[in-house]
């Protein structure tokens, strides 16, 4: 049993990014070639009477000799197409080289089993003994044949725009890969369009350490569902929906089950994160499709257009969360820290939800559109001494700086009120993250802490206020193409983007 167990797990690690379902496992990688070798073998050292057999057994008497000859020699070949199919399922993670292979080797099981149709009952019934001709020949072009069939009907496959690697993290191929299984509470997403986030470019480039490469990001997801699971009861067919960073949960300890399983111990991500019993990696929306639990997709509402919703779904959540969580609302002065995507939809959210709203950016640069927004004042941490006239007057700040480049964190806490607020949401790069004394706290006291993502019912709550107060995301469109991604992602990298870009036209690339 050991033994078994040890050859499933070495051959499930050797085909990479993908698993094969074990049966499927079992057949081509192992069963099939070993009885290839076996029927070569005898094929080889016995040839006489293998040509005999074949020819008196598969071929109508008007069939010359020689064309029996050709048809058993390319009967022996189709050993070599098996150990050859072993040897691709092995050395690639391609589906689209899979199912060429399988495709190619189901033709030749075809093609087999036509040439020996004549065998007819000799070989099913009145056969005197089976030898290895009759099983190699017949059972296993069957058996092969219907898995290649099963397994072609059976397996789905999504295509993406992916990454290799950090050193190559602008190129993007437009690469098949397989979703998970699905599952009783899944759906199947065609996708529309997907938001950028600064998670994408921490993710690809290699800021954020290792990953799990090819990968396609982006997580700011809406499009139509397709598919549904047999017990979904949130979401129907057909339905405009959207998926955020966040893609699973255990949905049953103590923190998912008080609306917190953003922080569930088991919380796994849109992209990037190794499905547990599978070994698939998740891949993100910058793909034709994605396939989530109903719990972590959400019903757009139909007053929010497409591209204004996507990027709500991770950056306006992550603002959302912290600001509903910590008291922003009327007579509460809330500052944002960093106007990117997750800040100026913090700014259009704290104001929706009644509070005094700064915005807190480096320079001047971004102060014409934050006010526009709505920002009730603007401050420019370059300005000299751009603290002091507002020290101790902020009851909670949300910072969503995404690097610690010239951050005077002192001069920001210097801000808030007594016991009041300070959250962060940006993860700059790097290991070292940032210093904090003791003594930094004492003159008012302030909290300091941070905050991922949001819940289920948060997000809910988040779309409805966005529909009823008609927020709008500022959003730059961007056509899908592996060169607008590039494009995207390096424009995001230097900080020029207003304030959101959302991939879009999806059809085009990845069609109807
Ligand atoms: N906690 C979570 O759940 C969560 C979820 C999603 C994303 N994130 C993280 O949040 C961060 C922001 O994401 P985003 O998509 O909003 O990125 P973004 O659009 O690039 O915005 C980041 C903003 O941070 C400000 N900033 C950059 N460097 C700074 C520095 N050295 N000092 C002060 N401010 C600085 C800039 O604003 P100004 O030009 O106005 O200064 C910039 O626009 C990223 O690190 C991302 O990975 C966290
Ligand atoms: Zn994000
Ligand atoms: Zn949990």
């Amino acid at each position: 049993m050991a033994v078994v167990e040890v050859g499933v797990e070495s051959i499930r690690s050797v085909a990479k990014g993908h698993s094969l379902p074990l049966v499927y496992r079992l057949f081509f990688l192992l069963i099939e070639p070993i009885s290839a070798l076996v029927g070569a073998y005898y094929a080889f050292f016995r040839q006489s009477e293998y040509l005999q057999l074949t020819h008196a057994a598969s071929a109508p008497h008007y069939v010359p000799r020689g064309t029996s000859i050709v048809l058993s020699q390319l009967a022996n070949l189709y050993f070599l197409f098996a150990i050859n199919e072993a040897l691709v399922l092995r050395a690639t993670s391609d589906l689209r080289v899979w199912k060429t292979v399988l495709f190619g080797l189901l033709i030749a099981d075809l093609g087999h089993l036509y040439s020996v149709r004549q065998l007819g009952p000799q070989i099913y019934w009145s056969v005197s003994s089976w030898n290895a001709i009759d099983w190699g020949n017949i059972a296993f072009v069957y058996l092969g044949a219907s898995l290649r069939i099963a397994f072609l009907a059976d397996v789905d496959q999504f295509t993406g725009f992916q990454v290799n690697g950090p050193d190559t993290w602008l190129k993007f191929h437009k690469n098949e890969f397989q979703p998970k299984p699905f599952g009783d509470y899944d759906i199947d997403i065609k996708i529309e369009c997907c938001g950028v986030c600064g998670s994408d470019v921490h993710t690809i480039s290699g800021g954020w350490g290792e990953q799990h490469f090819p990968l396609a990001v982006g997580h700011e997801i809406v499009g139509k569902a397709i598919r549904v699971g047999p017990k979904v009861t949130l979401i129907k067919e057909g339905q405009r929906v959207g998926v955020g960073a966040q893609s699973y949960s255990c949905l049953d300890c103590r923190q998912c089950n008080n609306d917190n399983e953003t922080y569930c111990k088991h919380q796994l991500d849109t992209y990037g994160a190794v499905w547990p019993d599978t070994g698939i990696v998740s891949q993100g929306g910058y793909s034709s499709h994605v396939r989530t639990h109903e719990h972590w997709v959400f019903p757009i509402p139909d007053a929010l257009p497409s591209t204004v919703a996507a990027p709500m779904l991770c950056a306006g959540l992550t603002a959302y969360s912290p600001l509903v969580r910590n008291g922003c609302g009327p007579g509460k002065k809330v500052g944002i820290v960093g106007l990117g995507g997750i800040g100026h939809l913090g700014l259009l959210f704290a104001k929706a939800l009644g509070a005094e709203v700064w915005a807190i950016s480096r320079t001047h640069a971004k102060e014409a559109d934050a006010l526009k927004m709505g920002a009730d004042g603007f401050l420019a941490t370059s300005d000299k001494d751009w603290n002091v006239p507002h020290a101790m007057t902020f009851d909670l700040i949300v910072n969503t700086a995404n690097s610690f480049e010239g951050f005077d964190l002192d001069a920001y806490l210097s801000l808030l009120d007594v016991h009041a607020k300070w959250v962060s949401v940006g993860l700059p790069e790097g290991d070292e993250g940032i210093k904090v004394r003791n003594q930094t706290f004492l003159s008012n006291g302030c909290f300091f802490g941070s905050s991922h993502l949001g819940s289920r019912k948060e997000t809910l709550a988040m779309l409805q206020l966005a529909a009823d107060k008609g927020i709008r995301t500022w959003v730059q469109e961007y056509p899908i193409s592996d060169n607008n991604l590039a494009e995207v992602m390096t424009k995001l990298e230097k900080n020029d983007v207003k304030y959101r870009f959302c991939m879009t036209n999806y059809e085009d690339q990845f069609g109807a």
